[in-house]
């Protein structure tokens, strides 16, 4: 089986990086969330994958996704995000979408549901 960890880093320039997991989360453990549509649409206006607008989403943001698959088609559609421009508008709109539904799939023990510390 073919497993690999991606971390995908883009500086064109000094910049303050972070880094992320679950940045997938919108489509592999929160599909049905609000922003389903609009990563649907920025996804068909560019002729890729989500998951590669998700990704190169957190690049826009100065943010290294670390993400990982074991199927060679989603190692392509991974690295696609290195070459995908979002406009700063797609960028923003996921972002505010995103904001709108809080979902943590881990520590229900301890946060509160609206919980974001
Ligand atoms: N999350 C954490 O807190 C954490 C902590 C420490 C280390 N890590 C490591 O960081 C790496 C990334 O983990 P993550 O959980 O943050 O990953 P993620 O990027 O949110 O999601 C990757 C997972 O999503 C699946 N996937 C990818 N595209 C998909 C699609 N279009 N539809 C449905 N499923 C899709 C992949 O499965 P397929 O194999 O089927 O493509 C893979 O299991 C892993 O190596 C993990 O061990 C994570």
């Amino acid at each position: 089986m073919l497993s690999i960890s991606l971390s995908i880093m883009v500086v064109a320039r000094p910049v303050k990086l972070g880094s992320s997991f679950k940045t997938l989360a919108p489509v592999t453990v929160a599909a049905g969330g609000p922003l389903d549509a609009v990563l649907q649409s920025i996804a068909a206006n560019h002729d890729v994958a989500v998951s590669t607008v998700l990704l190169s989403w957190a690049i826009g943001r100065n943010v290294v996704p670390i993400t990982t698959t074991s199927k060679r088609d989603r190692m392509a559609e991974c690295l696609a995000a290195v070459s995908l421009k979002l406009s700063t508008q797609e960028v923003e709109e996921i972002t505010k979408v995103g904001l709108q539904h809080h979902f943590r799939p881990w520590g229900k023990r301890f946060f509160s549901p609206d919980g974001r510390s």
